[in-house]
């Protein structure tokens, strides 16, 4: 039976948005770090540091289908009931999204609905806005469109680069993603 508390992340690189929800958790646990790239610097420090359980397949060439049943196998063994996006490059099939609808989340480094996709920095600094930030939201088949369950700003400072706001951005997520998935899992 799936378990909204048991939260499995989801990652495909870094991972210090994982790292923040595991140092941070409150009211649920992570109980399993996946990855679709075996050279995650976050899978390292989920396995050697916190004593996670850890599940990786190399995506590259790999049908999809298949990459997300041997994946969904491995969350139903942890009785996963939420899953916790944290910097996961891959597009979740429609199919798979279906499967747990309402029980996917996501970091976005934007204040959605602005800037959805890639780039989310550059752009921020294109339009010279004045503030930016990040969103969690409910993970649906449309990129970045589901219901934005929290958002943090920070400012553009004038001698921002993409470098430098998405620094900023990434503190503001490393304390919002903890705090909106604590609530999150009460649904
Ligand atoms: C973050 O900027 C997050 O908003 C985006 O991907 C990045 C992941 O960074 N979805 P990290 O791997 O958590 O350090």
């Amino acid at each position: 039976m799936r378990d909204p508390k048991r939260v499995a992340i989801l990652i495909s690189g870094r991972g210090s948005n994982m790292r923040a929800l595991v140092e941070q958790a409150n009211g649920y646990d992570v109980v399993l770090v996946a990855s679709n790239n075996l050279y995650s610097e976050g899978l390292d420090w989920a396995r050697m540091q916190a004593l996670l359980p850890t599940w990786t397949w190399d995506s590259r060439g790999i049908d999809k289908a298949r990459w997300e049943g041997a994946l969904s196998r491995v969350l139903d063994d942890h009785r996963v009931g939420t899953i916790a996006l944290a910097g996961f490059m891959r597009i979740l099939s429609p199919p798979f999204v279906s499967a747990w609808a309402g029980r996917i989340v996501n970091i976005h480094p934007s204040l959605l609905p602005k800037y959805r996709g890639l780039d989310t920095h550059a752009r921020a600094l294109a339009a010279r806005d004045a503030v930016s930030g990040c969103s969690v939201h409910v993970v649906t088949e449309e990129l970045d469109a589901g219901e934005v369950l929290g958002s943090a700003e920070v400012p553009v400072l004038p001698d921002d680069d993409a470098a430098s706001l998405e620094a900023r951005v990434r503190e503001a997520e490393h304390k919002l993603y903890p705090q909106v998935l604590s609530e999150f899992v009460t649904r």
